[in-house]
């Protein structure tokens, strides 16, 4: 049997920070973040929202469960990643388990920071593998605008914030999750962290080059191996689901990989980085534009603060 992916579901704020917004809080202009980054708007929790990363996180979750027609009962782990997590402990996992009423889970969270979804996804697809669970709810809970210096331009216009879900199930062998592959350097831990709010750097602190480049070569190659691994290329690809950071990044990586514009999916243009919700969001958008057909071979791939990245495969 295969874990396949049996529903998603999504939970944005309603506030909407334009980069004409960015304009008058920053030294920046529309012109050079659309240039730069390919992002025009983000999803933004109001300053004095009471609303935490668990709230978006356990929303998105119902969505997916109601999609898929599971019941939160029927849900054997709860995967969460994110990096503003409602508490240091208890994890959001935790939390959401409550909110949802999914009472015979187990939960815990991944700190894998943009690429916590990539990592659920692989732990999920071996829970359902094992036999340990039926279905796994892998979950994107992100309220990034929290952890943004709101002064820092090179930082702030990049950010949204956001909840996406996907519940993973047993089902047919010929499809589901064929194959993961992670990696991580610790090696590049300071070129993109998140401080602890005791040594007084809570803020998102990036050396933008840098990560972009390594986006866009340890990304493509991470690509290129599992796809070998299964004796297949990115020729294969029905459709390229990547973390949505900067749109000059995915083309890059869609460049390397010799995919044609219309198989690499984009959306960041409206959401900006949402981090570990980015890669749920951008598939529950492809799958309400009609773009995942059963039968498709979809490449998974993102990359975050660890570093840490890595890549799925899955049969739709
Ligand atoms: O989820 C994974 C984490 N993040 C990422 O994947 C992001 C990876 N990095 C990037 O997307 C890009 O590096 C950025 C969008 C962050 C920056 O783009 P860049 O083309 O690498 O620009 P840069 O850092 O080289 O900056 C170019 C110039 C600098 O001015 P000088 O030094 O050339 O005079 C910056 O000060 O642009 C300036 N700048 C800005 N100007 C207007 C930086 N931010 C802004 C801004 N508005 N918001």
């Amino acid at each position: 049997m295969g874990a396949i992916i049996s529903g998603l579901g999504i939970s944005l704020p309603d506030n909407v920070l334009t980069n004409a917004d960015l304009e008058r809080m920053v030294d920046t202009s529309d012109e050079w973040i659309l240039t730069r980054t390919g992002i025009r708007e983000r999803r933004i929790l109001p300053k004095d929202s009471p609303l935490l990363a668990s709230d978006l996180g356990a929303a998105a979750a119902l969505q997916a469960l109601q999609r898929a027609g599971v019941r939160a009962d029927q849900v054997g782990a709860i995967l969460v990643g994110g990096i503003v997590p409602d508490m240091q402990f208890p994890s959001t996992a935790c939390i959401i388990q409550e909110k949802i009423g999914a009472k015979n889970a187990f939960a815990f969270d991944i700190t894998a920071a943009c690429a916590g979804f990539v990592y659920g996804v692989n732990m999920a697809s071996l829970l359902i593998d094992s036999g340990q669970c039926d279905h796994v709810l892998v979950i994107g809970a992100e309220t990034l605008s929290r952890a943004v210096d709101w002064t820092d331009r090179n930082t702030c216009i990049l950010f949204g914030d956001a909840g996406a879900a996907a519940v993973l199930s047993r089902g047919p062998k010929d499809r589901g999750v064929i194959r993961s592959l992670l990696r991580s350097d610790g090696g590049a831990a300071d070129i993109l962290k998140l401080g602890n709010l005791a040594h007084g750097t809570a803020c998102i602190n990036m050396d933008g080059k840098h990560v972009f480049k390594l986006a866009v070569s340890e990304v493509s190659r991470v690509v290129v191996d599992t796809l070998a691994l299964e004796g297949l290329t990115a020729a294969n690809l029905d459709l390229f689901v990547a973390h949505q950071a900067n749109v000059r990044i995915l083309n890059a990586i869609g460049e390397k990989l010799g995919l044609p514009e219309e198989k690499v999916m984009v959306n960041v243009q409206r959401y900006g980085n949402t981090s570990s919700a980015s890669v749920p969001l951008a598939l529950f958008e492809a799958e309400a534009e009609g773009r995942l057909k059963p039968g498709m071979l979809v490449g998974l791939a993102a990359v975050g603060g660890g570093m840490a990245w890595g890549c799925n495969l899955v049969r739709w």
